[in-house]
C-alpha cells in the first residue's frame, strides 16, 4: 500500500487550468446512450468516476474513446443490459443511468449506486418522479428494475432540488412519448449544461436555469459536439488551499459567475480576489478572519462540495466559523479527521462549529471521501510539519492531474510506500 507524505507550511504561488466538470461530464455521458450518431465531449475531465462511465457505455455497447480531454461515445448499436454493483458500485452518478436507459430501451436494471459517504442518499426522490411519468418500478435481484408501463403526460414536483432526480427526468423525458413539467428542479450549472447537450442533441426543452423544466418528449437525438463548463468545485477547491497556506494563485478557463458565494466568503475572511470573465485570483496574506455562518444549501447557495474544503480554511482563521449544511446533514466525518491536526472543531446535530487556531501541525490522517479528503490535504499543506494521508486515490475521482497541480503551486507531496 502506499501513502501520500506532505511536507506543509509552503505558501501556495502560480496558475492553473481549471478543467471540465466532472458533475456535468457524467451525466452528459450517460446522454449520450440517448444519441444516434457519435457524441464528442470536450474538456472532459480524466477522472476514476469518467473511467467508470465509460466502462458501463462500454456495457451498453457503445464504442468510447478517450482522445486527450475529448471523449468520444457512438450508441447507435447500443443494447440493454443489467448493471451490477461491479458497474455500480464505484460512484453516485450511475444511477443517471437508470434514465438514459429508460429513455433509450424502454427499461432498466441498475445496482444500487455507490459513491461518497456522505449519509443517507437514497433515490425515492428519482423514482417517484418516474413513476408519475409512467414507469413501473421494482426491487430485482439485481437493484432497481424499471419499465415503461403507461408512459403519460406529468407535472410533478421535487420535494428536494435533487441534482441527480433532475437529471433522472430529464434523460427519461426527452425520447419519451410524453411532455413532463418538472418543478422544484435543480437549478445548478451542471444541469443548465446537460440541459444545452440535449438541446443541441435535438431534445425540446424550456425553463432552463429555473426551477420549472417543460420537457416534450418524443425526440431522437442525434450525436453532437459540446464542450463541458468548468469545474466551480475544483476552482473552490483551489482557492481554498491558497486562503489556508498563504500565497497567491491565479485559476483560468474558470467561471466566477458560478461561484460567487464562495468568492464573497474568501474576500469577507480577509482574501483579495479579483475576477476576470473566466479568471480568478486570489491573494491571501496573514491570517484570515473567521467566516461567519456558512450555509450549505442547493445552487445558487453555498455549494455542498466546498465545505470541507474551506472548513480546512477556517481552522486557521480568526474566531468562529459554523458550517451547516441543509444538503447532506451528516457531511462532516472529515471533521475529526481535521482534528488530528490540530484543528478545534465541534459537531452539533447538521453543523460544524469551527474555532481557529494559531497553527496546525502535521498528523496521520484518511481521506474520507472525495471532497473530505480534499479538506484532509489542505490540512496538511497548510501545517507545519510532516503529514502522512491515506486512501488519496479517493482525490482521483474529482481532481484531474491534482498531485502535479499541488506540486507546481509550490507543494511538497509524494507518495511512499507503507513499512510493511
Ligand atoms: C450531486 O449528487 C453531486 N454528484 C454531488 O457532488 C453534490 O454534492 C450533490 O449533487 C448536491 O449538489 C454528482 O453530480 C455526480 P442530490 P446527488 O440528489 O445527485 C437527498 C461531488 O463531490 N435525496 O442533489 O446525489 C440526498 O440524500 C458529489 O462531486 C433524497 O433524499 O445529490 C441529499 O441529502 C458529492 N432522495 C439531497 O437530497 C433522492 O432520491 C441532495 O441530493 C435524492 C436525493
Amino acid at each position: 500500500m502506499q501513502h501520500l507524505t506532505v511536507y506543509g507550511g509552503h505558501r501556495l504561488n502560480g496558475s492553473l487550468a481549471v478543467h471540465g466538470a466532472k458533475n456535468s461530464a457524467l451525466p452528459i455521458l450517460a446522454a449520450t446512450l440517448l444519441c444516434r450518431g457519435e457524441c464528442a465531449i470536450e474538456r472532459c475531465p480524466n477522472l476514476s468516476d469518467v473511467e467508470a462511465a465509460m466502462v458501463i457505455l462500454r456495457k451498453l455497447g457503445c464504442e468510447v474513446r478517450r482522445e486527450g480531454t475529448t471523449v468520444f461515445v457512438r450508441a447507435d448499436h447500443a443494447v440493454n443490459a443489467p448493471l451490477d454493483y461491479a458497474q455500480t458500485g464505484k460512484m453516485r452518478a450511475s444511477v443517471n443511468f437508470i434514465g438514459a436507459m429508460l429513455g433509450r430501451f424502454g427499461s432498466a436494471s441498475v445496482a444500487q449506486p455507490g459513491g461518497c459517504v456522505l449519509g443517507q442518499r437514497p433515490i425515492d426522490y428519482h423514482l417517484s418522479a418516474l413513476e408519475a411519468m409512467g414507469a413501473a418500478v421494482s426491487d430485482g435481484e439485481n437493484g432497481c428494475e424499471l419499465h415503461w408501463s403507461k408512459p403519460c403526460d406529468c407535472e410533478w414536483t421535487l420535494p428536494f432540488p435533487s441534482v441527480g432526480a433532475t437529471e433522472n427526468v430529464l434523460l427519461a423525458a426527452v425520447s419519451a412519448p410524453i411532455s413532463v413539467t418538472l418543478h422544484g428542479a435543480a437549478q445548478e450549472p451542471e444541469i443548465c449544461d446537460l440541459c444545452r447537450f440535449l438541446q443541441a442533441a435535438g431534445a425540446d426543452i424550456s425553463g432552463v436555469g429555473t426551477k420549472d423544466l417543460h420537457i416534450r418528449g418524443g425526440s431522437t437525438l442525434r450525436g453532437v459536439r459540446h464542450t463541458l463548463i468548468s469545474d466551480r468545485i475544483e476552482t473552490a477547491t483551489y482557492l481554498a488551499a491558497c486562503a489556508a497556506c498563504g500565497g497567491s494563485i491565479t485559476l483560468q478557463q474558470t467561471a466566477p459567475q458560478t461561484l460567487a458565494p464562495v468568492l464573497a466568503l474568501l474576500e469577507c475572511a480577509g482574501c483579495t480576489v479579483s475576477t476576470s470573465d473566466t479568471s480568478i485570483c486570489l491573494t491571501c496574506e496573514g491570517r484570515l478572519s473567521g467566516f461567519g455562518t456558512v450555509v450549505s444549501d442547493a445552487y445558487p447557495a453555498f455549494p455542498t462540495d466546498a465545505q470541507a474544503p474551506l472548513m480546512a480554511a477556517a481552522t486557521l482563521a480568526d474566531g468562529i466559523s459554523i458550517f451547516e449544511e441543509r444538503v447532506f446533514p451528516e457531511r462532516f466525518r472529515h471533521a475529526a479527521q481535521l482534528k488530528r491536526f490540530g484543528a478545534a472543531i465541534t459537531l452539533q446535530n447538521s453543523a460544524a462549529i469551527v474555532q481557529g487556531v494559531s497553527h496546525l501541525h502535521g498528523a496521520e490522517a484518511k481521506a474520507t471521501d472525495l471532497r473530505g479528503g480534499a479538506g484532509v490535504l489542505i490540512a496538511a499543506l497548510a501545517a507545519k510539519g510532516e503529514s502522512i494521508l491515506h486512501d488519496t486515490f479517493l482525490l482521483d475521482r474529482g481532481y484531474d492531474g491534482w498531485m502535479q497541480h499541488w506540486i507546481d503551486l509550490g507543494a511538497e507531496i509524494f507518495y511512499e510506500t507503507d513499512e510493511e
